[in-house]
């Protein structure tokens, strides 16, 4: 059995303004994870996909377990292997007789990353079972191509973080910057239970620039600007510094219009038990949101947003690879 895994990922700083161009900061998410898996397949069948775990990933009804070649152009998955197959060298003609099949526990449509993180999880399970390397960065490029058919402009900054699994400081076109963590940090992690089409969300937000061109503008050029200072905190290991930072960015969120009462609910109730900042992460109007914490913080801040109904609470420690 030949396998690949990706993790979830965080935006920390800068989602929305990092579409257009403005620097954020995500950190990957370890405690959940994609899985593929690959098994030789029955002679002459081709590549199957099973995600009967995950049926939200089928192309249809009843359809969880499926021949690459008769699912639909637009399936994501399909379109996954197929660039996986010609990176690696392998022309249609000599499709392998393989079933892929694929789980998570990362939760779809919240802003954690699942897409880009199946994506990672099945590239990384081809290369694997054809024995070639494949580098973080190669695997960003080709999770990007996949990203851009579901997500219409994604700025590049999930398929990063995911591929590197590493806190990135991203700006699109440029070279990713892997961060230097001064001091581990933690997050508290919790789900409002409401889906947020992150395709949607940044369609709304695009709509708002188009009317308000000089309005957006400015709010993002000051999210850049707190994302800067973020960087400095990190690197320096000011963590504490980062809780007024967060809320800060919240601030700006909410006027963008991509809070929702939900998320707002779980702030306050974050900030309440003791949480240093808190804000939306990802899309927003739904989602995940995250708290900065102290480690002694951990269990009352959970506890309080489990007790506000959170859908799921999780904690990730923010560190750079070389702590692991
Ligand atoms: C999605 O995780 C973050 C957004 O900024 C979109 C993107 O960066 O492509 C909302």
């Amino acid at each position: 059995m030949w396998e690949g895994r990706a993790p979830g990922k965080v935006i920390l700083f800068g989602e929305h303004a990092v579409v257009y161009g403005r620097p954020a900061i995500a950190v990957p998410v370890r405690g959940v994870e994609a899985r593929v898996t690959v098994r030789p397949g029955e002679r002459g069948s081709g590549i199957w996909l099973e995600c009967c775990d995950l049926p939200a990933l089928a192309p249809g009804e009843g359809t969880c377990r499926y021949p690459v070649r008769e699912a639909p152009a637009g399936d994501p998955l399909r379109v996954a292997v197929l660039l996986g197959l010609t990176y690696l060298g392998i022309a249609p003609s000599q499709e392998p007789d393989l079933v892929l099949t694929i789980s998570s526990t990362i939760p779809i449509a919240r802003g954690l990353g699942s897409g880009a993180a199946v994506a990672t999880a099945l590239l990384r399970a081809l290369a694997t079972y054809f024995n070639q390397p494949l580098s973080a960065e190669e695997t960003s490029r080709l999770v990007y191509e996949v990203e851009k058919l579901f997500h219409g402009t994604p700025s590049g900054i999930d398929n990063t973080v995911i591929a590197y699994q590493q806190p990135v400081y991203f700006v699109p076109g440029e070279p990713v910057e892997l961060l230097q963590v001064g001091v581990p940090f933690h997050l508290v992690i919790a789900d409002t239970g409401i889906a947020s089409v992150t395709r949607q969300v940044v369609g709304t937000v695009r709509q708002r620039w188009q009317a308000e061109r000089a309005r957006y503008e400015y709010l993002f050029d000051t999210i850049a600007a707190l994302v800067r200072a973020a960087r400095e905190a990190i690197v320096r290991g000011e963590w504490r510094a980062l809780g007024p930072l967060m809320n800060e960015n919240q601030t700006l969120l909410n006027e963008m219009g991509v809070s929702s009462p939900e998320l707002d609910r779980l702030l306050k109730v974050a900030r309440s038990a003791g949480a240093l900042g808190a804000k939306l992460s990802g899309a927003g109007r739904g989602g995940f949101m995250i708290a900065l914490v102290a480690e002694e913080d951990i269990a009352p801040v959970t506890e309080a947003l489990e007790r506000a109904g959170a859908a799921q609470v999780l904690s990730t420690c923010v560190m750079a690879a070389s702590d692991d």
